[in-house]
């Protein structure tokens, strides 16, 4: 199986390559320069000229505060050229992989959102992205929308990595602790899009298509996550910080945050066998991955 992916430096195309390069499966990555998102009219050509048997659309304008100043800009690259991508996986004849986010719901329902449940974007970047859904929907039937959140990894930039940079000068940090969400380890994401794909590309079965929840398993709040971050830090030598939990308004922000952004792993469960590890599982992993990665 040969898998194109967007993206050549983020966390999600990253653990891609990575584990495609342990399980012997050819992962081309296709970015900045060579290809952008943000002129969708140039994707065909390198894509075609890559000849795979699957696509995977995993970057995006992920910006999420930028995006409020920059929706024209956000809206090409999370909105048409996943649109265009599909258009392109239907020309060829191959299922379309896409990664979309939680920041698709507005936060307000009481319990755990699952893929029945009204999108309705709080953010630019909520809105992008659910335009980036519906575009991809209307180009191609053989897809798989697979919505994630509060993704993490020894690669790029993300939470983990900011938190223990920020423990490095300060000894207490103030998180915020009323948003919940699940924190979701890139290089299981990784896991889970390489099973995915070796089954669309295996079997046309329309149950396999659609939109799919993919978070970690368990939940937690921002000041939750950073307190983890740091117990482990300390059990592999590192500085102990303290957290202090504070409210989203003492931390205001351009784009709104969903203060609910727990997703059920259910549907996937049931259709494909896939449940991501726990998150504090894969937290200890990551540290470990960080920590090799400094010797
Ligand atoms: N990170 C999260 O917490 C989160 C949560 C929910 C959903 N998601 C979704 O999951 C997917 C993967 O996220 P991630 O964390 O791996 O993202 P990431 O680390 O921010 O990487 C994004 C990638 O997109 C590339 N990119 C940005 N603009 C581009 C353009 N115009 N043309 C070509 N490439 C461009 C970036 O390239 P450069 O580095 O060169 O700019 C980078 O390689 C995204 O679709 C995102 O929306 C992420």
């Amino acid at each position: 199986m040969r898998v194109l992916i967007t993206g050549t430096e983020g966390q999600v195309d990253t653990s891609v390559k990575a584990l495609g390069e342990k399980l012997g499966i050819e992962v081309i990555r296709i970015g900045l320069p060579d290809i952008d998102l943000s002129k969708p009219e140039t994707l065909e050509a390198p894509i075609r000229a890559a000849n795979p048997d699957v696509i995977i659309s995993s970057a995006a304008y992920t910006s999420v505060d930028k995006a409020e100043s920059e929706p024209d800009l956000a809206r090409r690259i999370n909105g048409d050229a996943p649109g265009e991508l599909a258009r392109i996986a239907n020309v060829l004849n191959v299922p379309l992989l896409h990664l979309s986010t939680d920041y698709v719901f507005p936060g307000t329902k009481d319990g755990i959102y699952d893929e029945a449940d009204t999108p309705e974007p709080a953010s630019v970047y909520g809105a992008t992205k659910l335009a980036g859904e519906r575009q991809i929907a209307a180009n191609t039937e053989n897809f798989v929308i697979l919505r994630t959140a509060w993704v993490y990894s020894p690669y790029g930039n993300n939470f983990v990595k900011t938190m223990l940079r920020l423990g490095e000068s300060r000894d207490e940090l103030n998180v915020v602790a009323d948003q919940r969400g699940c924190p979701t380890y890139a290089p299981e994401i990784a896991r889970a899009l390489l099973t995915v794909a070796q089954k669309v590309v295996a079997d046309p079965d329309p149950g396999l298509r659609g939109i799919f929840n993919l978070t970690g398993s368990g939940e937690t709040t921002w000041a939750g996550f950073a307190e983890a971050i740091f117990t482990n830090s300390v059990a592999r030598g590192g500085k102990a910080v303290k957290v202090n939990p504070i409210p989203s308004s003492d931390y205001p922000t351009p784009a709104k945050r969903p203060a609910n952004s727990r997703l059920s792993g259910d549907k996937l469960y049931s259709i494909y066998g896939l449940r991501l590890d726990p998150w504090p599982t894969s937290l200890a992993q990551c540290l470990d991955a960080l920590a090799t990665a400094q010797q």
